[in-house]
């Protein structure tokens, strides 16, 4: 997508190969900048400090991860070693363990010394078939915002459309173009009048911070929102339609996103407002019956009690600081996902179309992989 004007992806592989390339989301969007990650233990690192982050990024990055590991040692011990380490940094988005399973099943029974090529066209290739899921998802959802348009009373086809997202799950959590906003940036580029309403998505406001930023640089009209102000803005009649990512969907069609999603699906049912969720198929775990056997991953009290950002007051002065908010050593809790089951859920939009989130509409999917 484009910064600037200047096309970019979220991760890449450095020119002499030993090296993988990724913006930098924690200093998003006060400051653009890029690292490069030069061994497994610094992919980990990434991965668990949400340098990069969003369910099928933290797959691909996971996948060049461990081919930085086996350039480091090739044999057989290191290779599970390093997998188990990299599947640990973030237990709940499936991409993660998905991925790295991938590129183990591609090299494990292969010559140490031709491991880390064939771990490396693996990664590329997870990488790049991100891209043609995620722009898929678009297009079926660009049908589908047609359609949710064209619904409306007559009265209101001129308005634009008002969607409402949480969290963040735009390009900066895939590779290219994202799982939720990808529908949204195909219908701005045809012509479809859109405006977002974004959740700042607390406690580490991947809406204000990540979300707000993508939608500006696209130029689409947006409105960062507290995490509580949906419900009240679904009564009163500004809000279309909710779209969402999932970091994983269960085998029956529940879902596990950021944590506040399950709270905007009561809210739209409530307001008989359709709530989809969109997602490639690397999302699904097939191998769970229901959202109750998703890990939720407990994240450190400091990202509720802690907040950061730049002086409100000097507009120049780029310095990222920590602002406490709460009394010193107050106790936080931080599940950081949540699971919606799956009968809040109006539908899941996938790279294949959109199906009904029930274990017979995940079936139908899985005949097709
Ligand atoms: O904790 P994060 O920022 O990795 O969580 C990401 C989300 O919850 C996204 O909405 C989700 O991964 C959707 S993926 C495009």
């Amino acid at each position: 997508m484009n910064i600037n004007g200047k096309h970019w992806r979220t991760i890449w592989l450095e020119d002499d190969g030993c090296a993988i390339g990724v913006i930098d989301q924690t200093k998003l969007p006060h400051v653009f900048t890029t690292l490069k990650l030069k061994s497994c233990q610094e992919v980990a690192k990434a991965i668990s400090s949400m340098i990069v982050r969003g369910a099928p990024l933290i797959g691909v990055a996971g996948a060049y991860g461990l081919m930085l590991a086996l350039m480091e040692n090739s044999c057989d011990e290191a290779l599970e070693k390093s997998f188990e380490k990299l599947v640990s940094t973030r237990p709940t988005a499936v991409n993660l363990r998905w991925s790295l399973q991938r590129v183990f099943q591609r090299v494990q029974y292969l010559e140490p010394a031709l491991r880390v090529s064939a771990a490396r066209d693996e990664a590329d290739l997870i990488a790049k078939e991100d891209v043609l899921l995620c722009e898929a998802i678009g297009v079926h959802g660009l049908s589908l915002l047609k359609r949710l348009c064209e619904s409306r009373p007559l009265n209101r086809q001129n308005e634009p459309l008002n969607l409402l997202t949480h969290c963040n799950a735009g390009w900066l959590a895939t590779v290219d173009w994202g799982t939720a906003l990808a529908p949204i940036y195909k219908a701005h580029r045809s012509g479809l009048k859109l405006h977002v309403w974004v959740d700042e998505t607390r406690p580490r406001n991947q809406g204000t911070n990540l979300t707000a930023f993508e939608l500006g640089c696209e130029g689409i009209p947006h409105t960062v929102i507290a995490d509580n102000t949906g419900g009240h803005l679904m009564r009163n009649g500004l809000v279309d339609g909710v779209i969402v990512g999932a970091d994983r969907v269960a085998s029956n069609g529940d879902i596990c996103n950021k944590i506040g999603t399950y709270l905007k699906a009561l809210a739209a049912y409530d307001n008989q407002l359709p709530f989809y969720v969109a997602i490639p198929s690397s999302t699904v775990d097939w191998s769970i019956s229901d959202g109750s056997l998703i890990p939720i991953e407990n994240r450190s009290g400091n990202e509720v009690t802690q907040i950061q950002g730049v002086l409100a007051s000097d507009a120049r002065k780029l310095e990222l600081i920590k602002i406490r908010l709460s009394p010193v050593n107050t106790k936080a809790l931080n599940p950081a996902f949540d699971i919606t089951p799956s009968r809040l859920v109006t539908s899941l939009l996938t790279e294949h179309g959109e199906i009904p989130a029930t274990r017979e509409g995940l079936l139908g999917i899985s005949e097709r992989l």
